[in-house]
């Protein structure tokens, strides 16, 4: 018998990450690379994108680093024509790109509407169409949409966010069913609080120092969300993403995945 552990590896496969400059998505590009991967790492940031890549390189195998604005259809086609151009093809894609947008239901106005909808539905929607185009040319691939904890129970301020992140929840679903039968899957991670610049960006003082004092409260409220008393690291969702893209998860689609600590989101 071979190693059950061998499904987990991904030797020859090519990988394309959105968000890859920072956070999950960063941490992904090094889990994949690690488990053999090829790595498109894509991100609207392209000066952040040089540790990513240097991470992956290390690994021996390729990077790729594109400059992708996911809120554009061109330039999401575009970084899927780059990636089978250069590596010939994509097997498995992360969609995880987002980001907060903050307000009260009642206060929203329409620039913070279309921008939340742009990033965080249009911009996976369109990543989950050409990856579906790109697999079923090659007889199949696999999908991670990153959407989140948020939509689990609703929390004044975050409603933009929750509503989108909702939303890519069932076009993930959707998606799953109508690609299945040309062997795409497609899944959902759900991650509960996560340090990374998305949760960090207000511990900030205005010189770009760290407040460590508010650095530590945050640290302790959010250690006290979960009953384990520990807060989520990039690396907790890239391991969760990489099981999910490989053939350990060929089982697993149209399902909604959660690495949360337990959070019940008592905030
Ligand atoms: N960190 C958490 O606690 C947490 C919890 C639940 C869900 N999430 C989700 O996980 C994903 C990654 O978050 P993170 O915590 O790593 O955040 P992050 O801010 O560290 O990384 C987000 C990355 O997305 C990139 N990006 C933003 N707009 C883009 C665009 N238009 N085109 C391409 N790239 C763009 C940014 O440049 C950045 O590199 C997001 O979708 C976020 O909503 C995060």
């Amino acid at each position: 018998m071979t190693n059950p552990f061998d499904a987990y590896r991904m030797d020859g496969r090519v990988a394309l990450v959105t968000g890859a400059a920072s956070g999950i998505g960063a941490a992904t590009c090094e889990v994949l690379a690690a488990s053999g991967a090829s790595v498109v790492c894509a991100d609207v940031n392209a000066d952040g994108l040089a540790d990513t890549v240097a991470k992956v390189e290390a690994a021996g195998v390729r990077a790729v680093p594109v400059t992708c604005d996911v809120t554009k259809r061109a330039d999401v086609a575009a970084m899927f024509g780059t990636a089978v151009r250069e590596l010939g093809k994509v097997d498995a894609v992360a969609n995880i790109a987002g980001a907060m947008f903050p307000g009260l239901i009642e206060d929203l106005d329409d620039e913070t509407i279309d921008k939340g909808i742009d990033l965080n539905l249009k911009g996976v929607l369109y990543g989950t169409q050409y990856a579906i185009r790109a697999m079923k040319e090659t007889g199949g691939g696999a999908i991670v949409n990153v959407s989140s904890g948020a939509i689990d129970l609703p929390y004044a301020g975050i409603g933009v966010y929750a509503f989108t992140k909702a939303a890519v929840a069932m076009l993930s679903m959707t998606a799953a069913v109508e690609a299945g039968p040309y062997g795409v899957r497609i899944n959902i991670i759900a991650p509960g609080q996560t340090m990374t610049p998305f949760t960090t960006w207000r511990l900030y003082k205005e010189d770009g120092s760290l407040d460590q004092q508010a650095f530590d409260d945050f640290l302790e409220y959010s250690r006290g969300l979960s009953p384990l008393g520990i807060v989520g690291e990039s690396l907790d969702q890239a391991l969760l993403i990489q099981y999910l893209l490989s053939d350990a998860a060929k089982y697993a689609t149209g399902q909604i995945f959660r690495v949360n600590g337990g959070q019940t989101w008592s905030w």
